[in-house]
């Protein structure tokens, strides 16, 4: 464990020394890409632990009109207003993200998780949930990288990120990266975890679908409510925790109220 106290002083010296080697003087790719695929200019979206906020301008810069950096100290962002004196200054939030009271359908995370100290690490997932609105995301970087217990950063695995995320966000999926900045390319996984919505059970008809395109092992196109597109074949369909669930056979699991539409082939 680190033997600093991670408070406001701490990281606010870092920027006064200029010690901020987790600054790549941009927005990182994965989060931009990410942008750039959402339609929706009016998203609240929270950058907790946003430092200078590359990604914060870069999102502003695209259109987004809800865009919210927070960060312990607010001397990172005298660069952002320096970088982009248009910025809505009312937007900035200077604060402990663990304080913060409010609800967002968006949060992006970047070198803000392997930042704080381990011990925070659950609370860091229950605040996640309790500022996202139903159906709401948490996405963004985190390091796969073997423990440091002398961080800032302080790494971790897939492994222990999974179990510490399943809980609150039962579909938690990370990606290995295919976009990373080429120093961190291969450390970083895409991390997408959605704030469960109360179950809606689907209509039966709809159901029949699932089940028959599992049952002849159809390879299929599945449109989600969030705008994404999955394909595979279904391989089981079950219930848990009274939420009726499909699994895909590359192991994906999906929510079935969260299917907007299935597409089969056509037979005959
Ligand atoms: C490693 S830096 C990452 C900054 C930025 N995301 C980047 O990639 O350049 C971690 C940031 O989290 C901020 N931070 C640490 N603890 C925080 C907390 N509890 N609430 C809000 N921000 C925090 C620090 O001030 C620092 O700016």
């Amino acid at each position: 464990m680190s033997s600093a106290t991670l408070d406001a002083r701490y990281w606010d010296q870092r920027y006064a020394e200029g010690n901020s080697p987790w600054d790549i003087g941009a927005p990182s790719t994965p989060l931009a890409t990410f942008l750039e695929g959402l339609a929706d200019k009016d998203l609240r979206i929270l950058l907790p632990g946003a430092g200078r906020a590359y990604e914060a301008e870069y999102a502003h810069r695209l259109g987004f009109t809800q865009v919210f950096p927070m960060d312990l100290t607010g001397a990172p962002f005298e660069d952002l207003l320096n970088r982009c004196p248009e910025f809505p200054k009312e937007h900035l939030l200077v604060g402990d993200f663990f304080a913060h009271d409010a609800e967002y359908d968006i949060v992006l995370e970047q070198t803000f998780f392997c930042a704080l100290d381990p011990s925070l690490r659950s609370t860091y997932v229950e605040q996640m949930h309790r500022v996202l609105k139903p159906a709401g995301q948490l996405v963004g970087v985190l390091f796969d990288s073997v423990p440091n217990p002398v961080g800032p950063p302080f790494g971790g695995s897939e492994e222990e990120y999974r179990s510490l995320f399943t809980p609150l966000f039962p579909g938690v999926s990370f990606a290995r990266c295919y976009n990373s900045i080429p120093p961190r390319a291969g450390r970083e996984l895409w991390l997408k975890a959605t704030k469960p919505t109360p179950y809606a059970p689907i209509d039966c008809n709809f159901y029949d679908h699932f089940e028959a395109a599992a049952t002849l092992k159809e390879m299929v196109t599945i449109q989600l409510r969030d705008g994404s597109e999955l394909q595979g074949s279904i391989v089981d369909l079950f219930v848990r925790e009274q939420i009726e669930w499909m699994r895909l056979s590359d192991g994906t699991e999906v929510r079935l109220d969260e299917v907007r539409d299935l597409h089969r082939p056509q037979h005959g």
